[in-house]
């Protein structure tokens, strides 16, 4: 094979690669694709339009009150597990990563002088009610952005219910259960 014979390979592989960019952009413009706002086919994504407060509420699921009228400090413990590498929760307990966690329901946010917090978790403010910690527990960067407790949530809400009333049994002090 000379190099006139291979000039021919490489022009006719280029010609081909051109006719093959000149198709598709005539196609292009022949067909002129425009996008449908809607889908064809609708897609059920599991929304539903809400019709007034009452469909809000169920899309919720049951209170907080009623999770932890239900709720399973022993099943708690478990959950804590994920919790145990950074908070210790016997009295007097080290501080870990995260502070000792004993009483800490209803205690005030930052509840320990010897723990070192972040500024965001001290400007937040009041007390780990029911409420608090089960917002705080759902995403706790969400609650607080700036914390710097490094936890993803935990997504079940009877799950952080059982943990939440496992939280209620470290502590001197019998809290009442949440009511409606
Ligand atoms: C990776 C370590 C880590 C894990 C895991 C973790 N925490 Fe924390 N936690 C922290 C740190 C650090 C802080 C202090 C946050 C700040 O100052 O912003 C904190 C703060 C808290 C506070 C506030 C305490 C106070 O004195 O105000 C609570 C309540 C708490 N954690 C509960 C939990 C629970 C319950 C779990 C398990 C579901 C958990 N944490 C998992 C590190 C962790």
């Amino acid at each position: 094979m000379n190099s006139f014979e291979l000039n021919k390979i490489a022009g006719a592989v280029l010609a081909g690669a051109l006719t093959v960019v000149a198709i598709n952009e005539f196609a292009n413009i022949a067909v002129s694709p425009t996008i449908p706002e809607t889908n064809a086919y609708a897609i059920d994504t599991g929304a539903e339009e809400s019709t007034g407060t009452a469909a809000v509420a169920e899309e919720q699921g049951p209170s907080l009150a009623v999770l932890m009228a239900s709720a399973d400090p022993a099943a708690g413990e478990k959950i804590f597990k994920k919790c145990a590498s950074c908070h210790s929760v016997e009295e007097g307990g080290p501080n870990k990563i995260g502070p000792n966690l004993y009483g800490i329901l209803n205690a005030s946010k930052g509840h320990l002088d010897s723990f070192s917090y972040s500024s965001a978790l001290l400007e937040k403010g009041g007390n780990w009610d029911y409420e608090a910690l089960n917002a705080f527990l759902t995403k706790p960067k969400d609650y607080i952005k700036g914390t710097k407790m490094s936890f993803a949530g935990i997504k079940k809400d009877g799950q952080r219910a059982d943990l939440i009333a496992y939280l209620r049994t470290l502590g001197k002090t019998d809290v009442p259960l949440p009511t409606e």
